[in-house]
């Protein structure tokens, strides 16, 4: 009877997850998500674009939004149209949602599905009492028009989502070389979906060092905007380059590092990584953020990264250039 209990509780006290890809580059993330399989969370593709959505296949539920208004054809790069397509699917969403204790919000900022319908969605999750995840990403810098659509967009989810963590398009091309655009595009959507996926495996799966529900929330509750620095690195002083690449380029350029206000860092290694090696990674990256409020980390065991680490560090509370319109 006693077990009975206590193996309902542990049921009952691990946190639910949800990811929602929203708009053509939101899916496309949940795809890349779907693809590489994650344990612990559901994988939820909405799009008003009844095409792409078809080809959504490996989600767990597929929502065509708007199909009143959109007829299933997009936005046509309308913000306003996607935000009201959504409201069409507000109870649906609520439904799916209904329950989750984490909720990730993903999508690419300049169009007008994924634009308009992160704010709504963010309502219902904060209605069911998520705490609320935005990781979109924002368009190269030749696009000026639908950068400061994207601007605009993040300023409005600062008041919505508890985080908005953004990836410059244009400082991927920085991080990965000037890559053809199709292909800078799946490096963003394959950062965007390890980050998802690494998060959502360490405060759900046993780990090497386990994520809190509870920690993660202290950084991320209000944490306003986030940058994400990532960096690998392979021989002996394999963790101090993996942490320097990390901080180097972050993907959301940074007005003052020192001024961050937590950190979340994400630590991957093969079965030869030492719990050594991971303090030590922590202590690297709090020297470069010293006046950080709140810290925790996490760090798994991947076996088909023997003799490399791989670190993730989300930045919280920044300011950006970016949004003084640079
Ligand atoms: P509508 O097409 O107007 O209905 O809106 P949408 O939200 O579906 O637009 P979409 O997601 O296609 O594009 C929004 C922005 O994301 C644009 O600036 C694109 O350049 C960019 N984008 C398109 N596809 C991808 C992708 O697969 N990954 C990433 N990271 N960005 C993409």
């Amino acid at each position: 009877m006693v077990n009975e209990k206590l193996a309902e509780l542990v049921k009952t006290s691990k946190p639910s997850v949800a990811v929602v890809g929203l708009g053509g580059a939101g899916c496309n993330i949940t795809t890349w998500i779907a693809e590489k399989g994650m344990a612990g969370g559901k994988i939820i593709a909405a799009n008003t674009d009844v095409n792409h959505l078809s080809t959504m296949s490996k989600a767990d539920k597929l929502i065509l939004l708007g199909e009143k208004l959109c007829k299933g054809h997009g936005c046509g790069g309308y913000p306003e149209m996607g935000a009201q397509a959504t409201k069409e699917n507000i109870a649906e969403i609520k439904t799916e949602l209904e329950g989750t204790n984490l909720v990730f919000l993903v999508a690419g900022l300049g169009g007008g599905t994924g634009t308009g319908a992160i704010p709504v969605v963010a309502e219902v999750t904060r209605e069911v009492g998520a705490l609320t995840i935005a990781c979109v990403t924002i368009p190269f810098k030749i696009d000026q028009f639908r950068r400061e659509k994207a601007r605009e967009a993040i300023q409005a989810l600062t008041e919505s989502c508890d985080s908005t963590i953004v990836i410059d398009n244009s400082k991927l091309r920085e991080v990965a070389g000037n890559l053809p655009l199709k292909e800078a595009l799946a490096v963003a959507n394959a950062l965007v979906g390890a980050f998802v996926k690494n998060i959502t495996e360490t405060i759900t799966q046993p780990s090497l060092i386990n994520l809190d529900y509870a920690d993660l929330r202290a950084v991320m509750e209000r944490g306003g905007i986030s940058s994400i620095g990532i960096g690998e690195g392979d021989g002996e002083e394999r963790v101090t380059k993996a942490v320097s690449q990390a901080l180097a380029v972050p993907l959301l350029d940074i007005s003052d590092m020192s001024a961050t206000y937590g950190v979340l860092i994400h630590i991957v290694g093969g079965e030869d990584m030492t719990l050594e090696e991971v303090a030590v990674t922590g202590e690297l990256i709090m020297d470069k953020v010293p006046n950080t409020k709140r810290v925790i980390w996490g760090a798994k065991v991947d076996d088909q990264l023997t003799g490399r680490v791989r670190v993730m560090a989300v930045l919280t509370g920044v300011k950006s250039p970016f949004m003084d319109g640079q």
